[in-house]
């Protein structure tokens, strides 16, 4: 299933995601979500999304992924930790708990700032959300187009946002490190940082020595941390929401999945090979981006026209995949409203069609990080199931969902007892 439409390509410059027309389409609210903003190729000066994304590649490969599962297991004790006070009380909201989780783990992994600045990120997340917010205010409200009208509504707003995040990603972010030079950091030696945006910036200096002509720019790069933020910010925090949420409502899950963290670490520390083994906690994890894709849609522009059997569809018009309506169509998927990890297992998937499940997209611009993302999801989810058994009971109608750029649940409120 695929939403089509034509605009006047000369409207537009050739960034392919363009989201500006989203606001026409037909269909629930949900469906006009957009995707998060992560275009690591933008209409900046400098390299190519191309050559930035082969840069930014290798970082997450696995060798720097099990490292940052030992940050990851950090925090995610910490949270628990915080939840051991509120053990046996009444309904306790955990989202602002993930919400910092997803923050310092942004922090520590790519820019290597270690240790919980809490207040700090609450704030940041708070104007981060209403950048958001009011980004997809913009897209999804016609009259919003009019800067006169958009800038007395919602322009103070968006205006303090922008600055509050850019200033913080500005001062994270400043490339000080440029006095290690590609040649002095050129030696076998060399005694890596830890963080993934340091790797990048050598790996851009090295480059620029060997090729001037693929110059990141100072834009590039920021632009490329302010990527990374939203994105691990916002897709985390909510995949982390909706997989508890989900085990609070299916406890005889939760149990299953208990037993295989059971008997993966029995009483070990979390590390990535024993994450990647699990192959149930995996199947609870695709049930719960089936039915809760952060990113609800993607949206493309052709470069060609592509002949589908009923029509053509002519080079420059953008075409909407709706992954949230995908996911949860019963053509593909029997009781799509059921949450059924089992669907996952291997003799299951075999026969599905491969693109009806596309919570990560596919092709040439899929998620970077969709391999981090399971690690940091599947960190915590391992931490707090060991040490808790979370229940609601509520169910999946009562979830109050809230569709800005990206899906996110209002709160995450679970009965907590010790496991
Ligand atoms: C469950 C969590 C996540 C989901 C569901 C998700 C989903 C997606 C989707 C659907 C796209 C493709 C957009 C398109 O095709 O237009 C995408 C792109 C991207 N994602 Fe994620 N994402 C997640 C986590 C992350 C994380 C943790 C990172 C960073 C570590 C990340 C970084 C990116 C980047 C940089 C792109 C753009 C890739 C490009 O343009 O080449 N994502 N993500």
């Amino acid at each position: 299933m695929i939403f089509i439409f034509e605009i006047n390509k000369k409207d537009y410059y050739n960034l392919k995601r363009n989201l500006e027309f989203a606001f026409s389409l037909p269909g629930p609210p949900i469906l006009l979500s957009i995707v998060h903003s992560l275009q690591i190729a933008c209409s900046y000066k400098g390299a190519t999304h191309r050559i930035r994304r082969k840069m930014i590649q290798p970082l997450l490969n696995i060798k720097f992924l099990s490292e940052y599962v030992t940050c990851f297991d950090n925090y995610s004790n910490q949270c628990a930790d915080i939840l051991e006070k509120v053990v046996d009380s009444p309904t306790f909201d955990l989202k602002p708990h993930i919400k910092q989780y997803a923050a310092n783990i942004f922090l520590e992994t790519m820019m290597g700032i270690e240790g919980t600045i809490r207040n700090e990120n609450d704030e940041l997340i708070y104007w981060q959300e209403i950048l958001f917010k009011e980004t997809y205010n913009r897209v999804t409200k016609p009259w919003l187009q009019f800067d006169w009208i958009f800038l007395t509504e919602n322009g103070r707003q968006t205006h303090i946002a922008k600055r509050i995040v850019l200033d913080f990603i500005y001062n994270i972010t400043s490339r000080k490190e440029m006095k290690h030079t590609a040649l002095e950091n050129n030696n076998e030696n060399f005694e890596k940082p830890k963080a993934a945006f340091d790797h990048y910036l050598n790996r851009i200096q090295l480059h620029n020595v060997t090729n001037e002509s693929c110059m990141v720019s100072d834009e590039n790069f920021i632009d490329d941390v302010r990527s990374f933020y939203a994105a691990i910010q916002n897709t985390i925090m909510e995949s982390i929401s909706f997989t508890m949420l989900m085990l609070g409502m299916h406890t005889e899950v939760q149990e299953k999945l208990r037993q295989e963290i059971s008997f993966t670490f029995g009483n070990e520390k979390v590390n990535a090979q024993g994450l990647i083994s699990m192959q149930y906690l995996h199947m609870v994890i695709q049930e719960t981006l089936r039915l809760f894709p952060i990113t609800p849609t993607v949206s493309r522009q052709l470069t060609g026209d592509i002949k589908l059997e009923s029509c053509t569809l002519p080079d420059g018009c953008y075409v909407l995949i709706p992954i949230f309506a995908i996911h949860r169509n019963s053509a593909y998927w029997p009781k799509p409203l059921e949450f059924i990890p089992e669907r996952f297992s291997s003799e299951n998937s075999s026969s599905r069609h491969r693109y009806t499940y596309i919570p990560f997209g596919t092709g040439p611009r899929d998620c970077i990080g969709q391999r981090y993302a399971f690690l940091a999801i599947a960190t915590i989810i391992t931490n707090l199931v060991r040490r808790f058994r979370f229940a609601t009971s509520n169910s999946i109608e009562d979830i109050k969902l809230i569709s800005d750029i990206v899906l996110r649940s209002q709160d995450v409120k679970l009965n907590i007892s010790y496991a």
